[in-house]
This record gives structure tokens, C-alpha cells and sequence, in this order.
């Protein structure tokens, strides 16, 4: 804006405040009637009424905060919209002191988040500092431990990922989020079909038989995502069914909940939270033997 109202404002303002402020402190000091007068009277004996000048010293004080005063505004910004001669900003503060950390750290965090993940477990002080990011960012959902929580965060300490266990799929997991969607069965299959294919499914990590009543509606409508045999399809995040792992719950009502009104667990991206180094630490945390 080629002018700016109340930046123009402001500057007048303060300009006149300064200059009115040191015609002020001249007239006190420099002015008529400033010398010392003495009216005669006594108090108590010995207390004589009069008036005294302020000291000099004050008035030198004075006058080197108002000096100070204008070489600051010329310097820094402090009048209306003029930047200061330094072109000192806060954002251009914070720049360089993130400049500085940068050439400090970065060729440090590069080397770790490229680095084998075997060495990286092998270093204590690395994977405590992943423990640490670990609980900051992740213990809130998935559990001090890691070990999961209220039959909604999966267990991340077991064997058993619902997508993918490679390191290179637990870092797209952590970097992308996951979205899992199941719809819910309930109307398609009625309530006496959802506790049949319910307790087929229990019966999945045992082997389930083949004159089980859940069978046909089970190879009917789950086996494209989990499978003939319920091992599931980590591309889908379909899980295994065929084992003891659930994450919803593994008995019957948690089961027939799951099948009949369908499940959608997410997962939160954190690609733009944390950088690779730390992301490659967490890796290397999780998959640690
Ligand atoms: C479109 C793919 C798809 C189909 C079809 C499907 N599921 Fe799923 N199922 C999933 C996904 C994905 C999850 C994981 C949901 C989550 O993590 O929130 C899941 C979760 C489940 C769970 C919970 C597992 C646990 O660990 O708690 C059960 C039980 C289940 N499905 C049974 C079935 C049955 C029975 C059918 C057929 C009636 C079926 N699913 C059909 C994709 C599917
Ligand atoms: C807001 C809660 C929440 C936070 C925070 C969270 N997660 Fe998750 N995470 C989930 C949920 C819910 C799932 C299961 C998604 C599903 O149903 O498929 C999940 C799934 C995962 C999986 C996939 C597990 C598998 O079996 O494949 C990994 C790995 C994971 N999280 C790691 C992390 C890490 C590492 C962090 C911290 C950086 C983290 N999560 C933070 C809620 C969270």
C-alpha cells in the first residue's frame, strides 16, 4: 500500500510523543523560574519551605533514553511501518536461529535416517531417543509399551501387522497413515448369519470344518479381503483372522460387532510431523528383535 494510514499514524504519534517529551524535560530544566527560591517559612524549627531545581544528573538520564530511544526506532522496527535500518524481523530471527541448528545437526540426522536399521538398534542412546519420540507422538493411542490398548490401537510389539510387518511398510504406515474400511454386514447377512459366520471365524485359528454353518456366507462375502483360510491381506489392512490376534476383541459379541456393523480404524499420518530421522528411528525401534 503506497500509504499506510494508520502506520503513518503511529509514526507521527510516537515522533511527537519524543519530541514533545524533550521540549518537556528543556523547559523543566532551562526554562524561567527554575532557580532555587526560598519562601521564608519555617516548619517545626528547622524545616525550610522552598522549591529546589532537579538535579542535573536527571536530566542527563533523561535526555540518553531519548537518544537511545531514536537510535533504536532508526534501527529496529518501532516506527509505524518503516523496518529499521538492521531489517531486524522476528520471522528472520527465527530463520537463522533454524539456520544455525540445521548446519549443526543436519548431516548428523541424514547420516541416521540413512543407516542400516541393525546399527541403529545396536546403539542404545539412538533407541532411547526413539523410546522418547515414541512416547511423545505415539503412547497416547498405541500404549506406553506399545503394546496396544482398549481393543481399538493394534498391539505394535507382536508379530502379527495387519499391514505389512517389513520395515518398508511400517515406515509407509507411520509416514501415510492407514484408513481401514470394513463395511458392516449386518443387513446383508441377518443376525442368525452374522453369529454363524461370527463363530466360524472363531473357529478359523483351530481349523475351522467344512459343515460349519458360516462357511458358504464367509466364502461368499470375506474371502476376497481375508482369504480362504482367514491369513488376511495386509494390502487391504484386512487382518488375519486365522490366529489369536485381535484388535477388536476375540470374543463372540466383539466378533459378531466386528462382522455386522463393520469396523474403520485410522490410522494418523505423521509424514509431515516428524522428519526422516526420526521416522527411521521408530522403524528401527518397532522392528527391533
Ligand atoms: C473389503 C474388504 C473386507 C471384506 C469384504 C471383509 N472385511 Fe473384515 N476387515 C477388513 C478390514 C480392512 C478390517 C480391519 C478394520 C480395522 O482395522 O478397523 C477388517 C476387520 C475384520 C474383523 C476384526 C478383526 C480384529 O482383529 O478384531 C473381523 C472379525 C472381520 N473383519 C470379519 C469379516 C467377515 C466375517 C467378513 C465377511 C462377512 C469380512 N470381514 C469382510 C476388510 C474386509
Ligand atoms: C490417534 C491414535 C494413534 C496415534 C497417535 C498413532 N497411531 Fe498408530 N494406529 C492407530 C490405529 C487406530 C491403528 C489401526 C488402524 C487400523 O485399524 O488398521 C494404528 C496402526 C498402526 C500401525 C500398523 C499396525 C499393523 O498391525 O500393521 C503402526 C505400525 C502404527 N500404528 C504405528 C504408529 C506409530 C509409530 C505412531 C507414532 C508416530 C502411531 N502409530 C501413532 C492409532 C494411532
Amino acid at each position: 500500500m503506497p500509504f499506510d494510514f494508520w502506520a503513518g499514524w503511529v509514526a507521527v504519534l510516537t515522533l511527537s510523543s519524543v519530541l514533545g517529551l524533550g521540549w518537556f524535560v528543556f523547559s523543566i530544566y532551562f526554562g524561567s523560574g527554575q532557580e532555587a527560591e526560598d519562601s521564608g517559612t519555617v516548619w517545626d524549627g528547622n524545616l525550610r519551605e522552598g522549591a529546589h531545581p532537579a538535579p542535573m544528573w536527571w536530566f542527563w538520564l533523561i535526555l540518553a533514553t531519548l537518544v537511545f530511544s531514536v537510535i533504536y526506532l532508526m534501527l529496529y522496527p518501532g516506527l509505524g511501518s518503516f523496518a529499521g535500518a538492521m531489517r531486524w524481523t522476528q520471522a528472520g530471527d527465527v530463520q537463522g536461529s533454524v539456520a544455525a541448528w540445521e548446519s549443526r545437526f543436519s548431516a548428523k540426522r541424514a547420516e541416521i535416517a540413512a543407516a542400516p536399521l541393525d546399527a541403529l538398534q545396536a546403539d542404545a542412546k539412538l533407541m532411547a531417543a526413539a523410546e522418547r519420540i515414541y512416547a511423545r507422538n505415539c503412547a497416547a493411542c498405541h500404549g506406553t509399551e506399545a503394546t496396544g490398548q482398549a481393543n481399538l490401537f493394534p498391539n505394535l510389539k507382536d508379530d502379527e501387522w495387519q499391514w505389512g510387518g517389513h520395515p518398508a511398510d511400517i515406515e509407509t504406515t507411520i509416514r501415510a497413515g492407514r484408513n481401514a474400511v470394513m463395511v458392516g454386514w449386518g443387513g446383508i447377512l441377518g443376525d442368525a448369519g452374522v453369529r454363524d459366520v461370527a463363530d466360524y471365524v472363531r473357529q478359523l485359528p483351530h481349523g475351522a470344518t467344512s459343515d460349519h454353518p458360516g462357511m458358504a456366507q464367509y466364502n461368499q462375502f470375506c474371502v476376497a479381503c481375508h482369504g480362504i483360510d482367514g491369513s488376511g491381506q495386509t494390502l487391504l489392512g484386512a487382518p488375519s483372522l486365522a490366529d489369536d490376534v485381535h484388535l477388536y476383541g476375540g470374543d463372540a459379541a466383539a466378533v459378531e460387532h466386528s462382522i455386522s456393523a463393520g469396523r474403520a480404524g485410522v490410522m494418523p499420518p505423521f509424514g509431515n510431523r516428524l522428519d526422516d530421522m526420526q521416522i527411521r528411528l521408530l522403524v528401527a525401534w518397532l522392528t527391533r528383535s
